[in-house]
């Protein structure tokens, strides 16, 4: 089991149909936020207390890692943390491999912040990350002169530490924001200035936090730069709830949200929502009220949600407007088999990589629920139905898989069975309970 992972968690989860959703409800901190208020805090110079902080399998996996590199880390409630940082210099070699559990991310943004040590560390994971690719980050990296070995472009990561890399141009070739952020970490332990320069916007949570911490960052179009040798200095970081998690429930109030569902405190980041733009081009009722932004430099925003029952219709997603929504598809597509007419998603070979093939996985479970379906080689496309029927889906252990499926049943005429459902837990830590207050009628066997 990986590192964090609770010990009791649910094997498979039974829905019954017939829900509604209502109510006013804040789902769990960001993930993303939460890994980075973590990382950049350790090697900050004093202390940073998070606010909000994701209790959830992946950033604890990464708190752990922190705690064997050395870093001092106190938690007085689930969700808040005091992080002792210890400078850029400081973190320790660990005593054994760092175990990153299900995080791609933990995996991706150590292997940058590792890679110009004066010591040498070992990243594994679960066996969903042991199978992902991580030649996309050694890559830059090791024309900054890191030294870095994997097997055939997979984990385990192994680095030799390398104190005095150089500073590069990355030219990303996908839009990945786990890539950027590695290079712009391993850039800050570099002599001059590193930059990447993305294809398409992707989330942009690091440029945000490490002016946070003081990071002088410049961003001229698609291109982010920084000096290395800037220091980071501790802060106070308040996680919004996350837009990844609210997505469950918001593709739930459009299908069965009678008289309606409000989100609270939800970040809403631009490079985060594009899916309240695709819903709401296939007819959907969400209201974004906005709550005053800090003026603090790197702010995250952040609204409340306000979401109806509407008819939906379907719509063409073309390759640019992917990256916006990227984590949102599983989600989008149970949006998409509920809807009147067809949806097309094309440039998505990037879901093909994450904890699950997701594209594959969308489309075996769309078919139980009597969808009709194609996957393409970089999407897919489907017909909405009147109706689901029930049937047993395979989440293939992907938390966002199991959650778009536990939603699908509010449109389903017999329960839906969800198999391999504890990595819901790596990401959203009370989801059962909190679907059940809205209106899900949801088990966990
Ligand atoms: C993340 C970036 C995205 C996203 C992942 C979290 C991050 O991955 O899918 O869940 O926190 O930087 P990619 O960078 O691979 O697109």
């Amino acid at each position: 089991m990986s590192a964090g992972a609770p010990a009791l968690a649910a094997a498979r989860y039974r829905v019954l149909p017939g829900g509604t959703v209502s109510g006013t409800h804040t789902v769990p901190g960001d993930k993303s936020i939460s890994h980075r208020a973590l990382m950049f805090g350790a090697i900050a110079t004093g202390d940073t207390r998070i606010q909000g902080f994701l209790a959830g399998g992946d950033c604890l996996s990464t708190l752990a890692a922190l705690g064997a590199l050395g870093v001092r880390i106190e938690r007085p409630r689930d969700t808040e943390v005091l992080v002792h940082g210890v400078g850029m210099d400081g973190l320790k070699a660990a005593a054994a491999p760092l175990d990153m559990g299900n995080a791609g991310t933990a995996m991706r943004l150590f292997t940058g912040l590792l890679a110009p040590q004066k010591f040498n560390s070992t990243l594994v994971g679960d066996a969903s990350l042991m199978r992902r690719p991580m030649q996309r980050v050694v890559v830059p990296l090791a024309m900054m002169g890191a030294q870095i070995r994997t097997h055939d472009g997979r984990p385990p990561v192994e680095i030799r530490g390398t104190p005095h890399l150089r500073a590069i141009h990355y030219s990303l070739p996908v839009a990945s924001a786990q890539v950027k952020s590695a290079v712009l970490l391993a850039g800050l332990s570099a002599a001059g200035r590193t930059s990447v320069t993305e294809p398409a916007p992707s989330r942009d949570h690091t440029e945000r936090m490490l002016a946070a911490f003081g990071v002088a960052l410049e961003r001229e179009g698609r291109t982010i730069a920084l000096e290395g040798g800037q220091a980071l200095t501790g802060t106070e970081v308040a996680v919004p709830a996350d837009f990844s998690s609210a997505a469950f429930f918001i593709v739930a109030a459009c299908l069965a949200g009678v008289p309606g569902l409000t989100l609270t405190n939800v970040g809403v980041n631009p490079t985060r929502t594009g899916l309240l733009d695709l819903l709401r081009r296939m007819g959907a009722d969400i209201r974004v009220h906005a709550r005053t932004v800090s003026a603090a430099p790197g702010a995250e925003p952040v609204a409340d949600l306000e979401i109806r029952r509407s008819q939906l219709h379907g719509i063409t997603v073309h390759e640019s407007e992917v990256p916006l929504s990227i984590d949102e598809f599983p989600a989008f597509f149970v949006a998409a088999a509920c809807a009147s007419g067809e949806t097309q998603v094309r440039g998505a070979l990037e879901l093909r990589v994450k904890e699950s093939d997701r594209l594959a996985a969308m489309a075996d479970g769309l078919t139980t629920l009597g969808v009709e379906n194609q996957l393409l080689p970089d999407g897919l496309w489907l017909r909405g139905a009147e109706g689901l029927t029930g049937g047993t889906i395979d989440s293939r252990g992907d938390h966002r898989i199991a959650m778009a499926f536990a939603v699908a049943s509010l449109r389903a005429a017999a329960p839906i069975e969800i198999l391999d459902v504890a990595n819901v837990a790596t990401s959203f830590p009370g989801f059962v309970e909190l679907a059940r207050a809205a209106g899900l009628r949801i088990e966990a066997l």
